[in-house]
Formats: C-alpha cells, sequence, structure tokens
C-alpha cells in the first residue's frame, strides 16, 4: 500500500516522478505528493488522486533534478494535505516518503516530543524524519549513518526514500517489509514500488532486500549497506515487461482489459510447463522439489482473498488428483494461531502481488517451523517469491485494476499444472484421464475467448440489477470457491452487499434472506452434482428469488427454471472455474459501470496489501 517513486540524475524529475505514481495509483489513491530538490526543497502535497496534485502543481516551481514522490493508502491520520507524503523534518531540511507501518511510532513520538520537537502531522511517517534529523543532529554524522541509526532503532515495515537540502547530490532509500526497486540508468537512478515506474527508462534494476540501503550519488555508482553498515554487492537483474501491459490500450477500465487479456494470460502461463506432445508436465520449481512434494504429508495454502478463492480451487485439484491432504488458510489467521507445521509439511502462498503483508508473514513462520515454502506469485522479483524457497510464477502480466480478474485465473491454471504433473509422478492418476486433462486444459484459452463474447448480454442484464441491495452467489464442489470470487469481485467494486455460499448451505440460514427482490448467481455447469444444484435452484424459485444462472451451453433444465442465463463452453468439471468466472467478473464490472463507481480504484482498497 503507498506507491513510492524517487529520481536522481540530470533529467528533470517532475515529470518522471508523476508518470510514475500514474503507474503506482493502485497501491493507494487518498492523497499525493513530491518534493524537489535543487537548491532547497519544495514541497507540493494535497488530498485526492495524483490527478489532483497534477492541478495543484499548474503554474508553480516545478524545477529540479532530483525529486521524490507518493501515493497514499491512510494507516495513521486521516487522508488529508497535512498527513500528504512527502514529510518533512522540524527544520525543513529533510523529507522522506514511506511506504509501511512504523509500529512503535507513539513510543518514539513522545520521546522526540519531549525533547522539544514539533509535530504536523499524525502520521508515523514524521516521526522518522524527526528522528532522522535527531540524530544526525545530536551524533553529529553523515545522512547515511543517520538513517541507518535511526532505522535500527524503528519496529516495524518499511520502504523510505530520502532527500536533504544539505546534500542535492544524493538520494537514499531503505526497506523492510515493504518493496522498493532501483533502476539504474546512464548517470542516473530510478527508485519504486514496483518496476512499473522504471521500466519505460531501463531495463537494469536491484531489488532491495529487508534491512538495505541503497546510496544513490550523482555521477557515482549503486551503493548498497545494511543497517549494520556491511557493503553489499548490488545484484542487478534485467526487467522482462511488457510496456503494453501498463496502458488501458482502448478500454475503459483496466480491470475491462485484463478480464479480456485471459485467454492470453492462461496460455502464457501454460506455455514452457506443458510439452508439445502433451505427455508431460514440467515446472521448474517443482522439479527441484520434487522428493519433497511427492513424500508430503500435508500441503497448506496461504493466501487472502481472490488469491485464496484459487488456492481453494487448487484444495480441491490436488486432493482429487494427487491424493495428498490440504488445508487452505487464510495468512491473517494461520500467522496468529500457533499452527502445527512440521517438516513433512509443503506451505504454498499464493499472491499475485507477492507483496501481501500476512501472506509473507504466515510464510515466514511456516519456515521457522521447517516447512518447505513455495509461492505462486504474478509478480516477478517480488517479496513472497524471495522469501520462498522455490516457486512458480503466474504469466498473467501486470494486473492494474485493483480487482483482480486475469490473476486468479493464472493461479488456477499454475495449480491445475501443479496437481496434474503431481498426480502423473506419484502414479495417482490414469493416463486416459491425464490425457484428457491436459487436453481440455490447452483448450481452455480459446473455450475463455468464447465466453467472453457474452459480454453484452451480461452487460444488458447488469442494468436490471444496477439498484440491487444485495446479492447470494451459489456455487458447489470446484464452482463453490468461484462463488465466493463472484461475491468479492461484486462487493469490491459496486459497494453491493455480495455473499458466496456452497449452494446446498443455502438451507441452513442464507435461504431466510430469499424473497422476490433477491437475486440469486447459481453456478450451474455440467458437473456430478449438477442435479443438486437443480434441486437448490427449486428452492430459491419456489421462494420466488430471482435466478441467474451460469450454464454449459445447451443446458435446457437449469436454463428452464432460471430468470437469466449465461451459457458457456463445456469443459470438465475440474477446469470449470476457469470458464465460470468470467461472466462472474463481467457482471460485478458492468453493475459497477451502470453504477458509476470507480472501477479500477475502488474506495477504501488498494491493489498491494502490505500492512496488516
Ligand atoms: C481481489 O480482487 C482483491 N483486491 C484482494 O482480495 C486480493 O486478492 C488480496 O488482497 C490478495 O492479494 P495478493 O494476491 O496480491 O496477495
Amino acid at each position: 500500500m503507498c506507491g513510492i517513486v524517487g529520481y536522481i540524475g540530470s533529467k528533470q524529475a517532475y515529470p518522471i516522478l508523476i508518470n510514475g505514481l500514474k503507474r503506482l495509483e493502485y497501491r493507494g489513491y487518498d492523497s499525493a505528493g513530491v518534493a524537489l530538490l535543487d537548491d532547497g526543497i519544495k514541497l507540493y502535497k494535497t488530498k485526492g488522486k495524483v490527478a489532483d496534485l497534477e492541478e495543484y502543481v499548474k503554474n508553480k516551481d516545478i524545477t529540479g533534478t532530483t525529486g521524490i514522490a507518493h501515493t497514499r493508502w491512510a494507516t495513521h491520520g486521516e487522508p488529508n494535505n497535512v498527513n500528504a507524503h512527502p514529510h518533512l523534518s522540524e527544520s525543513g531540511d529533510i523529507a522522506v516518503i514511506h511506504n509501511g507501518i512504523i509500529e512503535n511510532y507513539d513510543i518514539l513520538k513522545e520521546k522526540l516530543k519531549k525533547l522539544g520537537i514539533k509535530f504536523v502531522s499524525q502520521t508515523d511517517t514524521e516521526v522518522l524524519v524527526q528522528l532522522i534529523e535527531y540524530v544526525q543532529k545530536m551524533e553529529k554524522v553523515d545522512l547515511v549513518t543517520a538513517v541507518q541509526l535511526a532505522l535500527s532503532q524503528v519496529i516495524g515495515a518499511y520502504a523510505i526514500v530520502i532527500i536533504s537540502k544539505a546534500d542535492p547530490d544524493l538520494l537514499i532509500a531503505a526497506r523492510k517489509g515493504s518493496p522498493l526497486v532501483v533502476g539504474i540508468g546512464e548517470d542516473e537512478f530510478f527508485l519504486a514500488s514496483d518496476a512499473s515506474p522504471i521500466v519505460e527508462y531501463t531495463r537494469e534494476v536491484v531489488y532491495l532486500d529487508d534491512e538495505e540501503i541503497a546510496i544513490m550519488r550523482r555521477g557515482e555508482k549503486l551503493q548498497i549497506k545494511t543497517i549494520r553498515n556491511q557493503e553489499k554487492t548490488p545484484f542487478v537483474e534485467k526487467l522482462e515487461m511488457d510496456l503494453n501491459h501498463l496502458e488501458k490500450e482502448g478500454f475503459d477500465h483496466f480491470m475491462l482489459k485484463e478480464i479480456f487479456e485471459q485467454p492470453k494470460s492462461i496460455r502464457d502461463s501454460i506455455r514452457g510447463r506443458l510439452n508439445l506432445n502433451k505427455d508431460r508436465i514440467s515446472m521448474a520449481g517443482i522439479i527441484d522439489f520434487e522428493k519433497e512434494f511427492l513424500n508430503a504429508g500435508r500441503i497448506t495454502f496461504i493466501a487472502a482473498g481472490t488469491s485464496w478463492h484459487a488456492a481453494k480451487v487448487g484444495e480441491y485439484l490436488i486432493e482429487e488428483l494427487v491424493r495428498i491432504p490440504v488445508e487452505v488458510e487464510y495468512a491473517s489467521e494461520f500467522r496468529y494461531r500457533n499452527p502445527i507445521i512440521d517438516k513433512t509439511d509443503i506451505v504454498i502462498a499464493v499472491s499475485q502481488s507477492g507483496e501481501t503483508a500476512d501472506t509473507l508473514a504466515a510464510m515466514q513462520l511456516a519456515k521457522s517451523k521447517g516447512a518447505l515454502v513455495y509461492s505462486i506469485c504474478n509478480v516477478v522479483g517480488s517479496s513472497i517469491a524471495r522469501a520462498a524457497d522455490a516457486g512458480s510464477y503466474t504469466h498473467a502480466g501486470p494486473e492494474i485494476g485493483v480487482a483482480s480478474t486475469k490473476a486468479f485465473t493464472a493461479q488456477v491454471t499454475v495449480l491445475t499444472l501443479m496437481a496434474l504433473g503431481l498426480a502423473q509422478k506419484k502414479g495417482t492418476i490414469t493416463k486416459e484421464r491425464f490425457d484428457h486433462l491436459v487436453n481440455e486444459l490447452d483448450m481452455i484459452p480459446a473455450k475463455v475467448e468464447e465466453t467472453l463474447k457474452i459480454s453484452e448480454q451480461v452487460k444488458e442484464i447488469s442494468k436490471i440489477f444496477t439498484y440491487s441491495r444485495n446479492f447470494l452467489y451459489l456455487g458447489r464442489g470446484y464452482n463453490f470457491p468461484v462463488a465466493l470470487e463472484g461475491a468479492l469481485k461484486l462487493k469490491e467494486i459496486s459497494y453491493i452487499h455480495a455473499e458466496g455460499y456452497p449452494a446446498a448451505e443455502m438451507k441452513h440460514g442464507p435461504i431466510a434472506l430469499i424473497d422476490k427482490k433477491m437475486p440469486v448467481v447459481v453456478i450451474a455447469p455440467d458437473s456430478v452434482i449438477y442435479d443438486k444444484v437443480v434441486s437448490n435452484i427449486q428452492e430459491i424459485k419456489a421462494r420466488k428469488g430471482k435466478v441467474i444462472a451460469i450454464v454449459t451451453k445447451g443446458d435446457t433444465v437449469v436454463a428452464g427454471l432460471s430468470d437469466y442465463v449465461f451459457e458457456v463452453p463445456h469443459t470438465d468439471e475440474l477446469l470449470s472455474p476457469l470458464i465460470s468466472v468470467i461472466p462472474l467478473q463481467l457482471l460485478a464490472y458492468y453493475v459497477a459501470v451502470m453504477r458509476d463507481c470507480e472501477i479500477d480504484q475502488p474506495r477504501n482498497l488498494a491493489k498491494s496489501v502490505t500492512v496488516e
């Protein structure tokens, strides 16, 4: 949460910083600010979005070849002009931007206040900048040392960038628990929370590790030290990122673009893992730990939100095909409940961003208990990917819309490949079944393409439900997690209350909610429990609920009972989530559009949840 950008070089910093903020706005959009450095520090910040900041700085002096900028997702202190970043030290000589939470900020603040230091904001970040200045003055040390000394007093997570009026040729950055990437150009450095603001200037990047400080001095080479002043050799990596992914390319919103990208992102996630003859699956991360996977006593998934829903599909796939017991845990619960985990366990963290704080902490806990920790992440080089013993990337490409869509289907694709590959190795699947499922998986991108053709029909039906106050989503088996995902999508972007349930659980409570005003979305493709779902629909109709059904093409029974029907192509039940989720993503999108909601940046949310 919060996006941070920095620049030092020979170019004007402002355009680079503002474009960078636009790329990072998915991380938070409560307020935005920039500090530019030449003779002194020019600070501009305002409540609202990056566009508001651009408006605010019109006709102001924005010159400077060094600068830092921030887009905020508020933690400490309400989103207003004062709490917006950057924050200045008391003298106004040092400016800082920060992503993360300083947990002991109140103790530090009290100490500094007793020493006579005045605070203007309610943020934890201001404590940090005041502490750095205080340490520098008291210890009579250079800024890098002051940052090291100050950070050694801090408990919590941070990615910070610092500039000082006293040293306009220096940019300092440090991280612990929150991501930070340094871009290395020709006599210039870029800094950002992820690589998207950097990629158009340079492909050479260094991902900072926890407790590392990057020292970027104009005209000199990048220097990396730890908080304890240990020198480190920068590990320069080459960025592989398609710039087109960062643009809307004619779509009204990133979310819609990303929904329509799914045939490609699923294909990209399969590519290179399924061989040409389609008789073998190889996933690099698993090959290295094949013995551990095949002998695992249990697999535990840890994840949040949409990634948790994908993991739930993974549970069904692995238990059915590989016959290894699987648990799916909310990372936020797992990390605080002393779970029973040992060396025979494999713990798999699933995350689009690779930065979710709870998932990262849960992984660390699992590691400390001796488990093999695997990751399934979308963002290359992210903290979760780097903290794992091994892992597989989903190849969905950057996902900008806060509501996750193509990341979900890419995660389910990778989990399907994983389950099939392990089942083949373990001998828990027949050759016929393996061949059938692999062929079906190979056809999924084309079938998703076909499903997307119902977009206009979904749009029309969305108009009928624009002002509904509640929705129920029901699914069984592999489509129960899809029901949860459909409800989450609607909640997130249209602010309509929605609940996902296993269809048969309805009679244990939610059925009381059903009346003629209640839309019930039932996911009812061909499956072994199709008839049971038909009975569930009868129960809803008997209570006059409005049924919107997702059915397999050619279905007549559910179609005959339902008020509205979205037909999707046939596939094997095990792969059906990859298809049946598409109409639900479109439904959430169009309902939110009709309600005039902020699609890509829904209120109160951020794409990457780097705080607890
Ligand atoms: C999905 O639409 C949400 N924005 C959210 O639930 C998300 O899936 C969750 O925060 C987990 O994020 P991650 O996959 O980046 O770890």
